[in-house]
């Protein structure tokens, strides 16, 4: 925001123009006004207000459409409705379409001054707020291209010049360093799963997600996760059912949802006892997906339930039954809000836990 805030004023009213200019003088804002809807909106364009008073009842382009369109231009420019007749449902329905604040006509200086006063401070919050997320975007990008760059680049060369001395030296290398070589390999290879696990996490690019969405039968990307972890339940000895309702489309990526129950199957596979049993059920309820896995693990402490979609989080029984980086459900819960859904979770220690993925159907 410059440093003087820009407003405008949008009233048919001449009497009320004035008014409002005497009131605000004194040069600390930078002052337009219009006498109808069209002469305002084109002054919205050229003069890009941070604040816009604008006349509800007015001939012509009415308050309302004023409003819409100054906020289909540019959602951030706060609008404050001036209601002649102060009718408490038009202010009521103005706010419901994103106004602001409302002024009732007959106004006092003090009224006036005290309106202009807040809706200046929410728009330097505004426009402060979407700074603020902008350079956290940039910061995950410049995060994300160092890790890549100075990180995962080398040690995948290391790596790779260990696998060729490696054969080069077979023949001629003592058990013991063969043993050492086996422990600088999986080292290595631990850290690039880590690497790559960290790239994961801050590279979901939700905007890119949506743009490939198509309708799919949610039964298409769980039965791919079933079959990526089939081998893992059969070392485990774990039964998997999976039964669906008639279930209508859903808008998604199959790919990355079948993401989703890869994490989410995978960790229940993870966290049982060998023989226990994962029931997987899809259903539709009230237009929404409802997919619950539920298995008879070891269960997640009540203390640890608020985190654990949070990423690089790990409880303290998951941590002593099985390895793993926190990041899963972090994925998981990023790709699921991305299809507009959510993920909750219900757990007993010792007992088992059921995880819910719940999805809008695909409207037609
Ligand atoms: N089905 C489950 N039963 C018990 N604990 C679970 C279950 N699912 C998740 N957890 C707990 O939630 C934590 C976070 O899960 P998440 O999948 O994000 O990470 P992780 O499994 O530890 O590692 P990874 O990144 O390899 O998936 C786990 O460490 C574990 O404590
Ligand atoms: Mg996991």
């Amino acid at each position: 925001m410059a440093e003087k805030a820009k407003i405008l004023i949008i009233d048919d009213e001449e009497v009320v123009l004035d008014s409002c200019l005497q009131i605000l003088k004194g040069g600390q804002f930078e002052i337009q006004t219009a006498s109808n809807g069209s002469d305002g909106l084109q002054r919205v364009e050229a003069f890009q207000p941070d604040l816009v008073f604008v006349d509800l009842k007015m001939p012509g382009i009415s308050g309302f459409e004023v409003l819409e369109k100054v906020h289909a231009l540019d959602s951030t420019i706060v609008v404050v409705v001036i209601t002649g007749f102060a009718t408490v449902s038009s202010a009521v329905d103005a706010m419901k379409k994103g106004a602001y604040d409302f002024l009732p006509k007959p106004f006092t200086p003090d009224e006036f001054r005290l309106i202009t006063r807040r809706s200046v401070e929410r728009r330097r919050l505004m426009l402060e707020a979407i700074a603020l997320r902008r350079e956290k975007e940039l910061l995950r990008e410049q995060f994300a291209s160092i890790v890549s760059h100075e990180l995962k680049a080398p040690l995948s060369a290391v790596q790779q010049n260990l696998f060729a001395l490696e054969f080069e030296l077979e023949k001629t290398m003592s058990e013991d360093q063969k043993g050492k070589f086996e422990r600088i390999k999986t080292r290595i290879g631990d850290m690039l799963k880590l690497i790559n696990s960290w790239l994961r996490v801050i590279t979901v690019d939700i905007n890119k997600l949506k743009e490939g969405f198509k309708p799919l039968s949610i039964t298409e990307p769980i039965n791919a996760a079933i079959e990526n972890l089939a081998m893992l339940a059969e070392r485990k000895g774990i039964q998997i059912n999976f039964s669906a309702g008639d279930l209508s489309p859903v808008n998604g990526d199959s790919l990355s949802l079948s993401e989703v129950f890869v994490n989410i199957i995978g960790n229940s596979l993870k966290y049982s006892p060998d023989g226990s049993t994962v029931t997987i059920m899809a259903l539709e309820e009230e237009k929404r997906t409802k997919v619950s896995i539920r298995d008879e693990g070891i269960g997640i402490p009540p203390e640890d339930l608020p985190h654990i979609f949070d990423g690089f989080y790990r409880g303290k029984s998951g941590q002593e039954a099985a390895a793993g980086h926190g990041i899963g459900l972090a994925v998981a819960r990023q790709i699921v809000e991305a299809h507009e859904g959510t993920v909750a979770v219900e757990s007993t220690p010792g007992k088992g836990t059921t995880f819910i993925v719940n999805l809008p159907i695909l409207s037609v």
